[in-house]
């Protein structure tokens, strides 16, 4: 049924000598929404100045710092035994986050042991656990989101971030079993990880924030690069985010990706370390003519995760140099 038309009069784009348009839009009777939610109130910045000037007694303490803090929250950080997710695990950490990295090793990496070590010298408040998981195995992710929610009665922070590339290969000849594969680890892992973490925090009730580690890769295609599954996921998995933030963004639990550009870590590694002159292709795609270093996405991932960014939600936030400009 097509909407009822109303018809309004507008001097948009109209000269004088034309004088007011007629237009026709067709809207729908603003009775039939349902009740906007109220906006959260903060006495924070403006409305703190504003305050001030009003009550001299008022305490002026700057805001921003705190609105960053991740003190008392638990988080879960999948792929973070190594790379881009360890990066994001030492951040949430630092801001004061009990953190569980969830990766396929028995034991954690050297690496993950150095930061274990530096968070606790750091002494935020903050630390670092590891539990092993499979983001591919349903099951086994609800259930150690489920230990690790019930241990500390909350999960506020779940980042999908566990991700595989695969092989350079043309699309007519790409494996059909390294397409599934990326898709299940790239795709299927990430809903399953976010399903098992936005199931704990309804019930908790708790204003979680989840990010999904997507990809510059999800909205271009990378030149020379013959990565048909990995760029195909990338997309489905920004899609995925707006899908579940979609259906979440009433209880406060936000859905965001962040989609980085060309990283040094061990999966571009695998590349540049077999063939350098790729640096130099990578880098000349972007304005500003390099890769990324991982402590680069620091922010990105800070700001998302926490209260300074309660009302982005759906977004696909590129740290691309950007890459996707050209
Ligand atoms: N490095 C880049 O340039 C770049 C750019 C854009 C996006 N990304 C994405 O960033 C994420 C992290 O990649 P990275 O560059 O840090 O590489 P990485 O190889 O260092 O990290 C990937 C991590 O995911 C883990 N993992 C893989 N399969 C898993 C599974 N089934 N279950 C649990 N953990 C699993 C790995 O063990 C590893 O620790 C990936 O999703 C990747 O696609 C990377």
């Amino acid at each position: 049924m097509s909407p009822p038309e109303e018809t309004v009069t507008t001097g948009n784009n109209s000269s004088v000598a034309d004088g007011p348009q007629k237009v026709v839009l067709p809207i729908t009777p603003f009775e039939t929404y349902p009740k906007a939610r109220a906006a959260p109130k903060e006495l924070i910045g403006v409305e703190a100045a504003l305050h001030a000037a009003k009550n001299p007694d008022f305490q002026a303490v700057s805001t921003i710092a705190g609105q960053f803090s991740l003190k008392d929250k638990v988080a879960i950080v999948t792929g973070g035994n190594s790379g881009i997710g360890l990066e994001y695990s030492v951040v949430l950490a630092e801001l004061g986050a009990i953190v569980y990295v969830l990766d396929l090793p028995e034991a954690p990496s050297e690496d993950y042991a150095a930061c274990k070590a530096y968070i606790k010298k750091l002494a935020t408040g903050g630390s670092l656990e590891y539990r092993v998981a499979n983001v591919t195995d349903g099951p086994g992710m609800a259930k150690v989101t489920h230990e690790i929610a019930e241990t500390h009665g909350r999960l506020d922070v779940c980042i999908a971030n566990a991700g595989i590339l695969g092989p350079v290969v043309d699309c007519h000849e790409y494996p059909a079993d390294w397409f599934r594969k990326i898709m299940e680890v790239n795709v299927t892992g990430v809903f399953l990880t976010a399903q098992a973490a936005i199931k704990e925090m309804l019930e908790r009730k708790i204003k979680g924030s989840v990010i999904f580690t997507a990809s510059m890769s999800g909205s271009i295609i990378n030149k020379d690069m013959h990565w048909i599954p990995y760029t195909t996921a990338k997309a489905a998995v920004v899609q995925l985010a707006k899908a579940f933030a979609c259906e979440v963004g009433t209880n406060e639990i936000r859905v965001n990706c962040i989609s980085p550009g060309h990283i040094r870590t061990r999966m571009t590694e695998a590349y540049l370390g077999v063939e350098p002159l790729i640096e130099n292709c990578w880098a000349a795609q972007n304005p500003m003519n390099r890769l990324g270093s991982v402590y680069e996405l620091r922010g990105t991932v800070a700001y998302l995760a926490s209260d300074a960014s309660t009302y982005t939600t759906g977004h696909d936030l590129q740290v691309c140099g950007g890459h996707t400009a050209w």
